[in-house]
């Protein structure tokens, strides 16, 4: 998506080889008019999959869900908690994940009303790195009994292989962005 990928050049900020920080517009900060784009893109992408539920997690995942959510019927969007107490609520959905990025793992819950066994679920996620948070989002649809139609991602690092191995399973993953490589000049080298 050359808008995003322009947006990235323009504003994104190579931390280091693998981190990319893109707070001025999809992290901290949101460009409301890119995140509409972003919606449309994936409004077409999925629109033959009759989704019922976007899922995501929090928390830069709930924005990029809900401009999606309106270009798609403004069907109900859910977003996984990440869980900060030691206890496990009931009626609810949980998986672990651990964060390659943050070097640590956690819980994640998502209550058993809002996700059925009936749903064509869609995941919005602003990052796909190894992996980690949408295999848990995935776990998460399968305890449900739903169906994942796929997933849609602002900006994948394929030079991590969250994105070929979810691939290789055949699942439907599309990202309007992905980074082959980022080098400690600042450098970005694009894959699509
Ligand atoms: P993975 O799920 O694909 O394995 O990635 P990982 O656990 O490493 O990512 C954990 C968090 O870091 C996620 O956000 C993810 O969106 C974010 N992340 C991963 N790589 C990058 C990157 O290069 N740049 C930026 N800006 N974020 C990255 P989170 O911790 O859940 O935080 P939140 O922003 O959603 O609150």
């Amino acid at each position: 998506m050359k808008l995003l990928k322009d947006k990235i050049i323009l504003e994104g900020v190579v931390v280091n080889s693998e981190i990319l920080k893109v707070s001025s517009f999809l992290n901290h900060q949101l460009d409301v008019k890119l995140l509409d784009a972003i919606g449309d893109e994936f409004s077409k992408l999925f629109c033959k999959k009759n989704v019922t539920r976007i899922l995501t997690i929090e928390s830069s995942g709930i924005a990029l869900a809900c401009v999606v959510a309106r270009k798609m019927n403004n069907v109900p969007v859910v977003f996984a908690k990440k869980n900060k107490s030691g206890n496990v609520p009931e009626d609810v959905y949980t998986t672990s994940i651990y964060s390659f990025t943050h070097n640590k793992s956690y819980d994640i819950i998502v209550s058993k009303n809002f996700l059925h066994k009936d749903d064509n679920v869609l995941i919005i996620d602003d990052f796909l790195a190894k992996g980690s948070a949408l295999n848990g989002l995935i776990d998460i649809i399968k305890q449900s009994g739903a169906n994942f139609v796929g997933a849609g991602i602002a900006i994948e690092k394929g030079f991590q292989d969250g994105g070929k191995k979810l691939r290789e399973q055949g699942f439907q993953i599309e990202s309007l962005v992905i980074i082959e490589k980022m080098d400690c000049c600042g450098n970005i080298f694009f894959k699509n």
